[in-house]
């Protein structure tokens, strides 16, 4: 089964990022997730299309840009020009999010969707046939190192089926809490890319982490 990796920067070490992005490519990753956080959706703040910029020039992996933020519409066009592949926004803050997954694919980016732990898998329905990519919160966002909710579940299963029968392309993501304990669960529910933070860059051999991950799948 293929399973894809990406391992999230906002664990790693940022006075050696460069260094951190290259070894998780050495081993084997298959994109490298960069969390932007707004300080408004989420409670927590990170950094803009300046880093995507510098993560781009040091890899040749897909950058897969998670947009926690209000109205990402209006930085869609910094993100890709920075050298974003996958920029993935929030359903919860994007009242016309058809239009911004157009957005997304006219400056020649590949668009996802996110969905909180609260938000339904319902919500999606509409926006299924359009997106390259659902990611499914296992976790409430903001931080990293926090505990998976297993009250998803249920909700991955869903998201799958909704994939299975209308968008058979697109990947299903998941993002939080995922170790080599949930690993195999998630994936067991349907979801074929695991973003991994503090599993992969809090370990001190991140080539080691991403296999034990990989073992247990
Ligand atoms: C959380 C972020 C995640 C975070 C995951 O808001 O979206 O990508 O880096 O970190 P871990 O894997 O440590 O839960
Ligand atoms: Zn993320």
């Amino acid at each position: 089964m293929n399973v894809k990796i990406a391992p999230s920067i906002l664990a790693a070490d940022f006075a050696r990022l460069g260094a951190e992005v290259a070894a998780a490519e050495a081993a084997g990753a298959d994109y490298i997730h960069v969390d932007v956080m707004d300080g408004h959706f989420v409670p927590n703040l990170t950094w803009g299309p300046h880093v995507v910029r510098a993560v781009r020039r040091v890899t040749g992996l897909p950058l897969d840009v998670h947009l926690m933020m209000e109205a990402p519409e209006r930085y869609l066009e910094a993100f890709c020009q920075a050298g974003a592949s996958i920029l993935t926004v929030h359903v919860e803050t994007c009242p016309h999010l058809h239009r911004t997954v157009q957005q997304i694919h006219e400056l020649g980016c590949r668009a996802g969707v996110t969905l909180n732990p609260a938000t339904p898998a319902v919500s999606l329905s509409e926006i299924v046939p359009y997106v390259d990519l659902v990611l499914v919160m296992t976790v409430n966002p903001g931080f990293g190192g926090q505990k998976f909710i297993e009250g998803i579940l249920p909700k991955i299963r869903q998201v799958r089926a909704m994939l299975d029968a209308h968008n058979p392309t697109a990947e299903l993501e998941v993002d939080g809490g995922i170790d080599t304990d949930t690993a195999g669960r998630v994936v067991d529910a349907g979801a074929r890319v695991l973003v991994a933070g503090s599993a992969i860059f809090g370990h001190d051999d991140v080539a080691e982490a991403i296999r034990r991950i990989r073992d247990a799948i």
